[in-house]
């Protein structure tokens, strides 16, 4: 594509090569901030196809994912009830089983022992199956550190109309949390993306999920000045969906999504998807395959734009260190409260608090800047 994001290559440079830096899981001594709670996208849902299996990991554990030909998928704990095998990779599916490939035990999906190569009845062996979902065409596996069932469920994204997800994962020094607090950062709009805030955003805390809306103006090569209003909805710390609405007829769709692999170690998913309405002016039998390829055409425009400009991240979570009383100031977005809100995904609270964090912020409201937050 041609019309790049200025500082993309760049910046891709300095966060594989850090310009001699140490990336921030090597640099400090123990992770600040532990494994959080929640939904975290292990993939996305045309990577598992029916019959396969795949290997993911998330919060220092492999993470099997296993399609049965019912199309029906389940997530896994990786070895094996009898002399514990890899699953992921001894494991073949057969109908709607899994089959260890060591003594070849079949086990139904769902868990149960179901039969033995030895022609006996089946010992009393079942796999641990993990809390999954599929959601708007992304895997979402829930990790609590306490091992306890979900608490909350994560939102049932519409796919009726919309491209699968383009998406691509960068492997970072970093942590869900501050991953996801850029989404409320605004400062670094216009200072690092080069997106100026068109007026004040708004930003909500409501149980689970923070949401908002912005609206940025910025330059774009080859295109010159764009305007766009993006609304945000974050659920727990591993999905952000980002919406923007091109018109009545054209939304675009963007995801963000930190899983925490290891101490300070995460992957993040970049995706983006669009959907365009039938046009009426349009004959029928053309209307809605002529919408399918333009929303291909308008999400992987939409995906390299973004993914572009979302790189210019990568540099700055991966040698990042997390400060626990950070030095804000007017204009800042309202990351005190957002790393308030952060804590109740915890199953034990983090060592860290973030009491001076709260003192600075309320200061910016009592100076007139609360309508940014
Ligand atoms: S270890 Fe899996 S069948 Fe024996
Ligand atoms: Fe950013």
């Amino acid at each position: 594509m041609s019309w790049r994001t200025p500082g993309h290559r760049r910046s891709l440079r300095l966060f594989r090569d850090g310009a001699g830096a140490t990336p921030a899981h090597m640099a400090f001594p123990s992770a600040p901030l532990p494994h959080p709670d929640g939904w975290f996208c292990v993939g996305f849902g045309h990577e598992v196809a029916a019959g396969e299996v795949i290997t993911r990991r998330s919060t220092g554990e492999d993470v099997v994912l296993a399609r049965g030909a019912s199309g029906r998928l389940r997530a896994l704990r990786p070895h094996c009830p009898h002399l514990g095998a890899h699953l992921g990779v001894m494991g073949t599916v057969t109908g709607d089983d899994i089959v260890c490939g060591f003594h070849r035990f079949a086990f139904s999906l769902d868990g149960p022992c179901r039969r033995t190569a030895y022609g006996g009845p089946p010992p009393r062996a079942t796999l641990d199956t993990l809390p999954v979902r599929e959601t708007g065409g992304l895997i979402l596996v829930w990790r609590a550190r306490d091992g306890s069932p979900p608490t909350w469920e994560p939102p049932a994204l519409s796919t009726s109309g919309w491209r699968a997800p383009r998406g691509t994962m960068y492997e970072v020094a970093g942590h869900p949390q501050q991953i996801t607090e850029n989404v409320v950062d605004f400062g670094h709009l216009e200072h690092l993306h080069g997106a100026t805030l068109a007026a004040a955003p708004e930003v909500s805390f409501d149980g689970r999920e923070c949401g908002g809306r912005f609206r940025v103006v910025r330059r774009l090569p080859r295109v010159g000045q764009v305007s766009a209003t993006y609304t945000f909805r974050v659920y727990g710390l591993g999905l952000t969906v980002i919406e923007c609405a091109l018109s009545d007829h054209v939304a675009t769709r963007f995801f963000a999504l930190p899983n925490p692999v290891d101490p300070w170690r995460a992957e993040f998913r970049f995706a983006a998807t669009a959907r365009v309405a039938p046009s009426e002016r349009v004959p029928r039998m053309w209307s809605k395959p002529a919408s399918g390829v333009a929303a291909r055409l308008i999400r992987d425009a939409f995906y390299v734009i973004h993914a572009h400009g979302g790189s210019l991240d990568l540099p700055v979570w991966h040698y990042q260190t997390y400060r626990e009383t950070p030095r804000l100031a007017p204009g800042d977005g309202p990351i005190g409260r957002y790393r308030k809100w952060a804590e109740q995904f915890y199953s034990t609270p983090p060592a860290t608090t973030t009491g001076d964090c709260h003192a600075v912020c309320d200061v910016h409201q009592r100076q007139g800047h609360g309508g940014q937050h």
